[in-house]
């Protein structure tokens, strides 16, 4: 793929890659997988389109964690292909950011000091990685904050440092698991609006795990819904909304959102249904 710059306030930013996934199965250790017999991923087939937002949600214990971890490289499938931007994954990079539940800042780190880490230990100058940390927390409005620590922030701050944490280092692809699991409703509505924000700026892609159906449907441009384990592509649903949702107040109450809500929700619970069945 041709990577495509453009400038977000003076910072140049690439576009995110495309991710293919091809009959990737991934089977866990004897022991580990009840009746299935350690197959956790059943032979997925995937593709995400640069630069595009996808939710996947599926039942507990489908996979999703597992498929994000083969995703960034965090562990390989036991088969299939795994590509981001063209290239066989063979291990975590930088290219790859990644965002999980819990914010995981380094405790005794300004929050300045937690975001240039990543660039400065993959070489970049203190000068440049003060500019782009700098540059992202302003853009999720943590300017007043750069020398605060994490215990000063409340968690949807600290959730706004781990994104700008996961995209500072400029990666063609960000992975979120569940990040705003923890957060309570109205500040997991703002720190999901800031995401899409992020997202319409850099125009990375972005894959994100969560169980929040409404909020798969407010956040993504495809919703893919996993089958119970041993978890494969059951369906995806095109959500074909306005992509700037966060300035569009009423579309949470437009009939189109609603129907889409319930047909992912529908979905859902058959694959939950099967995934009680099979026990
Ligand atoms: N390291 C591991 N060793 C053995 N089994 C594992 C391991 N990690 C996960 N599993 C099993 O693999 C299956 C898929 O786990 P995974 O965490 O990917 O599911 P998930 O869809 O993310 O679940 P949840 O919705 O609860 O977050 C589960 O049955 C889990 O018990
Ligand atoms: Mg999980």
């Amino acid at each position: 793929m041709v990577a495509t710059t453009t400038v977000s306030q003076g910072v140049p930013v690439t576009q995110g890659s495309d991710v293919e996934l091809l009959g990737v199965s991934k089977t866990r250790p004897k022991g580990a997988g009840r009746e299935t017999g350690g197959l956790v991923l059943n032979h997925l087939n995937l593709r995400v389109e640069p630069g595009s937002f996808v939710s996947i949600v599926g039942p507990g214990g489908c996979g999703k964690t597992t498929l994000l971890r083969l995703l960034a490289g965090l562990e390989p499938p036991s088969a299939g292909h795994v590509h981001v931007g063209g290239q066989t994954v063979h291990g975590p990079s930088p290219r790859r950011g990644i965002i999980f539940q819990d914010a995981n800042l380094f405790p005794w780190l300004s929050v300045l000091k937690n975001v240039t880490f990543g660039p400065l230990s993959v070489g970049v100058s203190l000068k440049d990685a003060e500019a782009r940390a700098t540059h992202w927390l302003t853009f999720l409005g943590l300017s007043k904050f750069l020398q605060r620590y994490p215990h000063e922030l409340s968690g949807g701050m600290q959730q706004r440092v781990a994104i700008a944490r996961a995209i500072v280092n400029e990666p063609d692809l960000l992975l979120a698991d569940e990040p705003f699991g923890g957060l309570d409703w109205i500040t997991r509505e703002q720190v999901c609006d800031e995401l899409l924000r992020l997202w319409h700026t850099t125009r990375k892609t972005f894959i994100y795990v969560t169980h929040a159906l409404e909020e798969a449907v407010y956040i993504s441009q495809r919703v893919i819904i996993l089958s119970a384990r041993p978890g494969t592509v059951a369906k995806v649903i095109e959500v074909n909304l306005p992509e700037q949702r966060w300035a569009a107040t009423d579309l949470r109450f437009s009939p189109e959102y609603a129907r889409l809500v319930e047909e992912v929700r529908e979905i859902f619970a058959e694959q939950t249904a099967l995934a009680h069945n099979s026990r």
